[in-house]
C-alpha cells in the first residue's frame, strides 16, 4: 500500500448530506451560480453510491468554510470566472487541463497548491507532471487578485474554484467550493510520481485514493473526468502491440477502436481524445464506452474488468446522465477537500503562484 508520509484530512462535509448541507446552510456567502447550478435534490429514493469513508472516522478540522472570503475578498470568485471564462473562450481545450491540475495538485499534499511551484525538482518537474496544462491561467487569476486584495486569497483556493468553473464552462455539474486552503512550501518531484498514469492495476488506484482519504466510488466517479479532454498517444500505445508481451493488442480493447487507435497514434505525442464517442461533451458516455471496451487508458477499462469497479461503472452507465453530474459534483467536493496538516499548518498565501514567498 502506498503510504503518505501524513494522514491527509478532510472537512466534515460527506456523501449524500454534503451538497444538501451546502445549499441550505450557507445562505451568507451564496455564491455565483452561473447560471447553470444543477439541482442537487435531496430526493431520498433517488440512487445514491455514497458510502462512508476513511476519513469519516479521521479528527478533522473545519478549516474551511464557504464564506472565508466574503469580507476580506469579496469579489475573489468573480475574478476567478471572469478570467477562467477569458481562457476558455479562447482556448477550449484549457478546461479539461484545469480539471486535471486540480487533482494532481491535491492528490500530493492535499491542495496545497505544490503542483503549481516552479523550481528545479518540484512536483512541477515530475513525469508524471509533464503534460500537465493551465499554469498560465492561475498565475493570471493571482496577479489580478493581487492587485484586488493582496496576500488574500491562496493559489490553491483558485486553483480549485477554477477547476470547478472549468467543468461548468465544459457543461458539467456546479458545486459550492469551501475556502481557506493555505498554500504549501513544499514541492517534491518525487512525490508527484506517485499520482497514476494510466498503467496501473486496480488495486494499486483503490490504494491510492484511499491514502488521500478517498473510496473506491470517488475512484470511478472522478475518472470520469476523462468524459472530457485528451491524451497523449504516449499514455496509452503499449496496449496496441505486443501488450504485456502476448504478441497482440490488448484484449480489453474492441478491435475497431483499436485499429482507429493504431491510425491515430503514429506517433506519442499526438493528442487523442479520451472519450471516443462524445469528446466535446461532460456526460455519463465514458462509462457506456467503457462498457463497449472502448476506455482509452489502461486504468479507465480496468474499471469495467474489476469486480470492485464494475457495478459502480454499470450504475453510471445506466442512470440518465444527471445522476453520474450529481456524483461528480459530491466528488470532486470531497477532492477538493483533501488537506494535509503540515501543508496548511506550515503554509501561507503566495504572493505568486509559481514561487514560495521570499519574506514578508
Ligand atoms: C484513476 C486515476 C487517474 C489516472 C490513471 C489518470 C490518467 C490520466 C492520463 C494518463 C491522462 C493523459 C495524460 C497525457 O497523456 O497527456 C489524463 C488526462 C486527464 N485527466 Fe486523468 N487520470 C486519473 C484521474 C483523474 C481525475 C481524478 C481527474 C479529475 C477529476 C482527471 C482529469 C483528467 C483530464 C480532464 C484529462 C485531460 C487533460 C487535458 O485534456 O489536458 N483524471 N489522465
Amino acid at each position: 500500500m502506498i503510504v503518505t508520509k501524513e494522514q491527509p484530512r478532510m472537512i466534515k462535509i460527506k456523501d449524500r448530506d454534503q451538497l444538501r448541507m451546502i445549499k441550505n446552510d450557507d445562505k451568507e456567502s451564496e455564491p455565483e451560480q452561473n447560471g447553470q447550478n444543477y439541482e442537487q435534490d435531496g430526493d431520498d429514493n433517488a440512487p445514491s453510491l455514497d458510502t462512508p469513508t476513511l476519513l469519516d472516522n479521521l479528527a478533522s478540522d473545519d478549516l474551511l468554510s464557504f464564506g472565508y472570503y466574503s469580507k476580506s475578498c469579496p469579489k475573489a470568485e468573480s475574478i476567478i470566472n471572469k478570467y477562467v471564462a477569458k481562457w476558455v473562450e479562447e482556448d477550449r481545450t484549457l478546461a479539461a487541463s484545469l480539471l486535471r491540475l486540480h487533482f494532481h495538485d491535491c492528490a500530493v499534499h492535499g491542495c496545497d497548491g505544490s503542483i503549481l511551484l516552479n523550481h528545479e525538482g518540484s512536483e512541477r518537474t515530475a513525469e508524471a507532471s509533464k503534460s500537465l496544462r493551465g499554469f498560465e491561467v492561475i498565475d493570471d487569476i493571482k496577479a489580478e487578485m493581487e492587485k484586488e486584495c493582496p496576500r488574500t486569497v491562496s493559489c490553491a483556493d483558485i486553483l480549485t474554484a477554477a477547476s470547478r468553473d472549468a467543468t461548468v464552462l465544459l457543461g458539467g455539474p456546479y458545486w459550492d467550493v469551501p475556502y481557506g486552503r493555505k498554500d504549501g512550501k513544499v514541492s517534491v518531484e518525487k512525490d508527484a510520481e506517485l499520482v497514476p498514469m494510466g498503467r496501473e492495476n486496480i488495486t494499486t488506484l483503490i490504494e491510492f485514493y484511499q491514502s488521500n482519504g478517498l473510496n473506491v466510488i470517488d475512484l470511478v466517479v472522478l475518472s470520469g473526468a476523462h468524459t472530457i479532454g485528451r491524451a497523449t498517444c504516449g499514455s496509452m500505445q503499449f496496449r496496441l502491440y505486443n501488450y504485456a508481451g502476448t504478441g497482440r493488442q490488448d484484449e480489453s480493447l474492441d478491435s475497431r477502436y483499436a485499429n482507429f487507435l493504431k491510425r491515430k497514434c503514429r506517433w506519442a505525442s499526438e493528442y487523442v481524445d479520451l472519450d471516443a464517442t462524445t469528446p466535446q461533451t461532460f456526460d455519463n458516455v465514458y462509462y457506456k464506452n467503457l462498457q463497449a471496451k472502448m476506455g482509452l487508458l489502461l486504468t479507465d477499462q480496468s474499471l469495467y474488468s474489476d469486480p470492485r469497479t464494475s457495478p459502480i461503472v454499470d450504475a453510471l452507465a445506466d442512470a440518465p446522465s444527471e445522476f453520474f453530474n450529481h456524483q461528480f459534483a459530491v466528488s470532486m467536493t470531497r477532492l477538493g477537500n483533501i488537506l494535509v496538516p503540515a501543508a496548511q499548518d506550515g503554509g501561507e498565501i503566495r504572493t505568486k503562484c509559481y514561487s514560495v514567498n521570499s519574506n514578508y
